[in-house]
């Protein structure tokens, strides 16, 4: 391997599903119990850089200029493991992390994060992969960052083998110019992660019913943003986050992820499109965040009327983005710097 070429940057965003997934029928393979579908969020993203180091013993990760705790290594590990081994590397990383949002506060920190990581370290190695061979080896990683690979509304097929389970655009970014104000409720870290909880799914008597009529729910979805029609869409995806929910608090053990800050905010969406005529509807991941998908005209009011409801609330607002690109591989100091 050259010195010169095996060093890569590459950034992904993040995604908000609109159908979930929740449950894998395969742990290992992050085979996922359902289809997905999912916007990709333009301004929250990870850059990481990844470079391949002949003489270098172990793997390094750093997030955001800090060195990273023990579980982020071995998970950064373990992927690169697979990555070693599909593509027949023999030596190890240094990485370089940086999100420009907060994490583990139900954001999906690990889409953006896994899928710039498997394209940095793919490029790195001078190795070229279309989007569904880059998502395949991106959903090893996590299970969303299949999404994140893929630019603007996204569909994952769940498929039934490694090869067959990856994500594609069905329509572009610029499609639908729909917005993403994300309420923040609380930014502290979850207390159990996504991965646990996919393990847990199948526990809850609901997760069967819910997985059945997935398919169902994403044909809804997709012909809603291919239509735009914002009314099927609104009603498609807060049932299908409602069942999502209703899954985590009857699993064994229980997950709640809301907080009473997040059902007032629920409560207030569907108000505001009942009574109000806003185009708006919720979504919630693994945590108490509300990501309010509001066409853009009304993103402003939604803002306002956010702002008005408590004081505690932080706002974050994307529209939909692009999919993971490869970028300059500038060194990470200068990362820093530009960041202060
Ligand atoms: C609730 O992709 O974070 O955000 O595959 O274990 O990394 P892992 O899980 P992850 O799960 C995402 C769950 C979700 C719903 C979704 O994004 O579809």
């Amino acid at each position: 391997m050259s010195r010169n070429n095996n060093i890569a940057r590459a950034r992904a965003h993040s995604n908000i599903a609109f159908v979930k997934y929740w449950g894998n029928l395969d742990d290992d393979l992050r085979l996922p119990a359902n289809s997905s579908i999912s916007m990709n969020l333009a301004a929250l993203h990870t850059t990481t850089t990844v470079e391949w180091q002949a003489d270098r013993k172990t793997d390094s990760l750093t997030i955001n200029g800090a060195r990273a705790d023990k579980s982020a290594l071995l998970r950064v590990r373990a992927h690169l493991d697979e990555i070693r081994r599909r593509l027949e590397v023999d030596c190890r990383a240094r990485v370089d992390s940086y999100n420009n949002f907060p994490m583990g506060t139900g954001i999906a920190s690990s889409a953006s994060a896994f899928a710039s990581l498997t394209l940095a370290a793919v490029s790195a190695l001078g190795k070229r992969m279309d989007v569904r061979a880059l998502s395949t080896l991106a959903r090893l990683g996590s299970g969303s960052a299949a999404r994140s690979v893929a630019s603007g509304f996204v569909e994952w097929r769940s498929g039934d083998s490694h090869d067959t389970s990856c994500a594609e655009t069905f329509a572009e970014a610029d499609h639908w110019a729909l917005v993403d104000v994300i309420a923040v409720v609380s930014r502290s870290h979850k207390r159990v992660g996504s991965s646990a909880g996919h393990q847990t799914a199948g526990s809850s008597v609901i997760q069967s019913a819910r997985v059945d009529s997935a398919g169902a729910r994403l044909l809804s979805v997709k012909q809603a943003i291919l239509q735009r029609d914002f009314e099927l869409f609104a009603k498609t995806v807060e049932e299908d986050s409602n069942l999502m929910h209703a899954v985590m608090m009857t699993s064994r053990p229980p997950l709640f992820y809301w907080q009473p800050l997040s059902l007032t905010v629920m409560e207030s969406v569907r108000r505001w499109r009942a009574t109000d005529g806003l185009q708006v509807c919720y979504t919630l991941d693994a945590g108490p965040n509300v990501h309010c998908i509001c066409a853009a005209g009304d993103a402003e009011r939604v803002v306002d009327r956010l702002k008005a409801l408590s004081p505690e609330i932080e706002i974050l607002r994307s529209r939909v983005g692009g999919g993971a690109v490869v970028l300059p591989a500038d060194p990470p100091h200068r990362e820093r710097r530009l960041r202060k």
